[in-house]
């Protein structure tokens, strides 16, 4: 447990620009920053982060939240965790509690392993540089290659002995379970009664770091040729690593590539490490398999520009054209640079200093259709099938680009070096746009069927994490109104509801002037609200005022510290220990209130929400009381809709005293409209 003034100096110190600049590139707009959403598909940047509020927000996936939240989601982290690496950037002390047993317990199954690897990552590197056989075989293995002692320690290479248990036993004796040596993968061991082995064994070690510089996995590559052995293992899939959302060498690279403003692909471990010597930085590798979806995603997060490298060979040039299409589709520009032949960017980059590799770069970057364009007109010379395959081909990787832009200038290049008619192609790409954007349709329709039927079988008034916010307010009835009555507790709650001023006259350096003192404070909101919905009491049942068992814990909370000084309720429920509570209060706090919509347009964004909060400010009394109002009125409603239900199935002496019931509830229903109506005279 982290005490909660830890907490708050934690969040004060971790600004979120700062923060999310880590992994996300900002552009400033206006009084925000916006950049592409780290949290789902994004090609126009939704993600703005609101230095004034120190909160992130993408407004088409709705995810985001303070700094904790972002790097709770972004890193997949327990909130204390997400605390403790914000601690660590900002170098806050973080004094813990000792842990009840049951926390140790769930201490999460990730975290051992990330604890592991790290020891792992050590361990294999202690051997590389100070055992004889560590320094014998693998370091010189490295020195043979070239590679300086400053890359080899940067990227923490490693070497793992040939002794086939010399790991597993070291990592037992220093107390790592076997569970997790099983886990992560560094060592196997089928039966629970035999030792465990080494996966690694007799081979020089490449981690893998996350974009934070965690290590996930390791790869490790054999010294000797052998034909039986595969020249690089690789750390299994596991709960902490799929290979497929990994890219070797972005920690290292992503501050490079945003400062180049482009990232070069390359396939392997050594050609990332080649280039970093080189002093050509902004490079990663797929690791010799087919780009993803995430990879491309994390690369997207920092430059539109990516040039893939690739060894100048047949075999090269067709691993180029695999998967590139992907990278259209996400609105990059993509361009693709042959090597001499017989050359890998590792040899390459070996011969060449910084200076000239971006040189030779300049020199024969293509861009990606046109070498794709080049490439096929080649081998299909003057065969009119081939030349109609090819065009088809073409056609198809320009129609995936989004840019509309950028698409028309591929199509007149295309219909240039093709020699054939622009309405033919600009026919051709459009066709083949409609179809993707049906079939696009098609799928998330079926998608969203599916989550309707989700949301309705797991009817529970409690899940507010729902995306269909329709479905939810058919659902629950008071959801508006308590979500609104929050809202004014956690913005508002410990301030006075009104405050009343008069004109005094007072004497100001021999002059009489008149000055506005305040001469009256009512209530606070918090007290208000709570008197109010005492009043009528008798409408909720059992007095449980808040359906939602989250906002009943936020009331019930609010109401107890009230008679603390020192509380404030934004703040307090910001920083709030539970992570469900603090989220759910930046939303609140984020939401950019709907006064008046002309007022929005006439001044702009964020005039309009200081406005709109001033506004609010100063009716903050009478727009309680229609909060708390409209919160009875659903209960009232909801009644009046059951008394219905029953009536319809009622026999003639339950119908009479159903009536009776019926009658009551009607006339509170008109009070409470006479109320809403006489005490909320504000026009909108
Ligand atoms: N790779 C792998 N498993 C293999 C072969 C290759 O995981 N059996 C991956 C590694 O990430 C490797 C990349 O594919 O870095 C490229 O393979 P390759 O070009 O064969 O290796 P290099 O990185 O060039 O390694 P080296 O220069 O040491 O031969
Ligand atoms: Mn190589």
């Amino acid at each position: 447990m982290i005490d909660q003034q830890t907490i708050e100096r934690i969040q004060d110190a971790a600004q979120i620009v700062d923060v999310v600049s880590d992994f996300v590139t900002l552009r400033r707009r206006g009084v925000n920053f916006v950049g592409l959403c780290p949290f789902h598909d994004d090609r126009t940047p939704s993600f703005y982060v609101s230095p004034a509020k120190n909160i992130c927000k993408c407004f088409s996936c709705g995810e985001g939240g303070s700094s904790v939240h972002f790097i709770m989601k972004h890193e997949q982290l327990a909130y204390h965790e997400a605390l403790k690496f914000l601690a660590k950037k900002y170098n806050i002390e973080v004094v813990e509690k000792e842990l009840t047993s049951e926390e140790k317990q769930a201490q999460s199954d990730r975290d051992s392993m990330f604890i592991l690897n790290e020891f792992a990552r050590d361990y294999f590197v202690k051997t590389l540089h100070q055992n004889p056989e560590g320094k014998a075989i693998g370091l010189s293995y490295f020195k043979e290659r070239g590679f300086r002692d400053d890359i080899i320690k940067k990227f923490q290479l490693g070497y793992s002995l040939e002794q086939r248990d010399a790991f597993s036993t070291e990592a037992q004796k220093a107390g790592y379970k076997r569970e997790f040596l099983l886990k992560t993968g560094l060592s196997f061991g089928d039966d629970d009664s035999r030792p465990l082995m080494d996966r690694f064994r007799g081979r020089v070690i490449f981690p893998v770091h996350t974009l934070s510089g965690k290590v996930v996995a390791f790869g490790g590559r054999i010294l000797k040729k052998a034909d039986n052995m595969a020249k690089y293992v690789n750390s299994p899939e596991s709960e902490i690593y799929s290979k497929s959302k990994e890219l070797y060498g972005i920690f290292f690279s992503k501050n490079a590539i945003v400062k180049a403003d482009k990232c070069f692909l390359v396939e392997g471990y050594t050609d990332v490490l080649s280039m970093h010597q080189a002093g050509v930085e902004n490079v990663v590798a797929s690791s010799g398999t087919a780009l993803t979806y995430g990879q491309i995603r994390m690369i997207h997060r920092f430059s539109e520009n990516i040039t893939v490298l690739y060894d100048g060979d047949a075999a090269g040039i067709k691993a180029a054209l695999r998967g590139i299409d992907l990278l259209l589709e996400d609105g990059m520009n993509v361009r693709v640079v042959l090597l001499p032949e017989g050359e890998d960017p590792d040899s390459f980059a070996r011969k060449q200093n910084a200076e000239q590799f971006n040189r030779f770069i300049d020199e024969h970057e293509q861009d990606f259709i046109r070498f794709k364009t080049n490439l096929l007109l080649g081998e299909a010379g003057d065969d009119p099938i081939k030349r109609a395959e090819l065009i088809s081909n073409i056609v198809q990787s320009i129609s995936l680009i989004p840019d509309n832009i950028k698409r028309s200038v591929y199509i007149q290049d295309t219909a240039t070096l093709l020699n054939s008619r622009e309405d033919v192609i600009i026919a051709a790409v459009n066709k083949i746009r409609i179809k993707n954007y049906e079939k696009k349709k098609e799928q998330r329709e079926k998608e969203e069927a599916r989550e309707a039927i989700v949301e309705t079988q797991s009817h529970s008034d409690d899940t507010i994490t729902v995306t269909n916010k329709k479905l939810l307010t058919a659902r629950n009835p008071y959801e508006k109104a308590e979500r609104e009555l929050i809202r004014y507790i956690i913005r508002y709650g410990t301030l006075p509801v009104f405050v009343r001023y008069e004109k005094e006259k007072q004497i100001k350096e021999s002059e009489e002037v008149e000055v506005e003192v305040a001469i009256e404070e009512g209530p606070s909101v918090i007290e208000v609200i709570k008197f109010d919905l005492l009043r009528d009491k008798f409408i909720f049942s059992d007095e449980v005022f808040f359906s939602n068992s989250l906002y009943r814990a936020i009331f019930e909370e609010a109401c107890e510290k009230l008679s603390d000084e020192s509380f404030v309720c934004d703040r307090y429920f910001l920083t709030h220990h539970d992570p469900k509570i603090s989220k759910l209060a930046t939303d609140l706090v984020s939401d950019k209130y709907q006064l008046s919509k002309i007022h929005a347009k006439s001044i702009g964004e964020s005039e309009d929400e200081k406005s709109s909060r001033l506004r609010e400010r100063n009716f903050l009394d009478k727009l309680v009381i229609r909060a708390t109002t409209e919160l009875k009125n659903a209960h009232i409603m909801q009644m009046i809709k059951e008394l219905n239900k029953k009536l319809e199935s009622a026999n003639s002496e339950e119908e009479s005293e159903l009536m009776i019931q019926f009658m009551r509830l009607q006339d509170l229903k008109k009070a409470l409209a006479k109320e809403l109506g006489e005490r909320i005279i504000l026009k909108y």
